[in-house]
């Protein structure tokens, strides 16, 4: 199996990059193959930008999805992004593992995503979601928060967690993937801002590390977090009246 790792921390020695650590080590080991796309490392651009597009389709207006679509049909993508795209080509698993910097992903990772998933490439109007690009491979977020676990139940003051992961796993699910739910390690505080002491500080990462490690070893036996697709939705993109999730309606 081949297992891209898309790590997104400014720090190679913070908890992010042990967990990611964790993760090669683990996969390696199994004797499968790793690649890490080190965004901070590489110095990725996370700026969709005309200065990406030096020949454009229209040189008065920039529509980024416009310029993307032409620069992937005349070849012509930046080399950063074709090498992501060729990595995500050769995975089985892709694992994004970053950080919750103010309610989502770090804005280097959202870029990522606005500039890899290429319109006219990696998705179109007939090429998304079950019918998306990268159908047959999976997906997991594995996050970092700083705040505690019960501060993202549904009333808690972080908000609920499922919707805070809603738009990255919807995004991965439009090109495609198979989501599977993601390895969420609370807790991990840092510039004064304390919960537990530092001792039980310290078990809490090590035990975090062995929970992965143990959820990785099992990964192959998990389902994806169910979504629903096009055979369940009518004209406008609804669910169909009829469908079973809409017994309230
Ligand atoms: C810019 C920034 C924004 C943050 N926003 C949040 C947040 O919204 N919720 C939260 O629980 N923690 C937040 N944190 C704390 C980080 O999630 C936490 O420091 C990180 O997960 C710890 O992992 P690390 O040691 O690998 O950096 C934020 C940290 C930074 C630097």
């Amino acid at each position: 199996m081949n297992i891209l790792i898309v790590f997104c921390h400014p720090e190679p020695q913070s908890f992010n990059g042990a967990l990611k650590e964790v993760a090669k080590k683990h996969f390696l080991h199994k004797g499968h193959q790793v690649e890490v796309s080190d965004l901070y490392a590489d110095g990725f651009d996370p700026t969709e930008h005309p200065r990406h597009f030096p020949i454009r389709a229209d040189g008065e207006y920039f529509a980024p999805l416009t310029e993307q679509r032409n620069s992937y049909d005349q070849g012509n993508l930046p080399q950063q992004i074709h090498e992501e795209i060729e990595k995500l080509e050769r995975a089985d698993l892709v694992i994004f593992q970053f950080p919750l910097w103010w309610h989502a992903q770090p804005a280097m990772l959202k870029g990522w995503f606005d500039r890899v998933f290429v319109y006219g490439g990696i998705y179109s109007g007939s090429v998304r979601f079950d019918r998306g690009r990268f159908v047959g491979k999976k997906a997991l977020c594995s996050v970092t928060t700083g705040a505690p676990e019960a501060t993202f139940s549904p009333f808690g003051r972080s908000g609920d967690i499922i919707q805070l992961m809603w738009p990255i796993h919807c995004s991965l699910y439009y090109v495609g993937f198979d989501v599977l739910a993601p390895q969420i390690t609370y807790g991990v505080q840092g510039g004064g801002l304390k919960y537990v002491t530092d001792e039980n500080f310290r078990k809490h990462l090590e035990n975090s590390k062995d929970d992965y490690a143990n959820r990785l070893a099992h990964l192959a036996e998990e389902s994806p977090i169910p979504f629903t697709g096009w055979d369940d939705w009518d004209e406008n993109g609804e669910l169909d009246v009829r469908h079973p999730a809409r017994w309230r309606a």
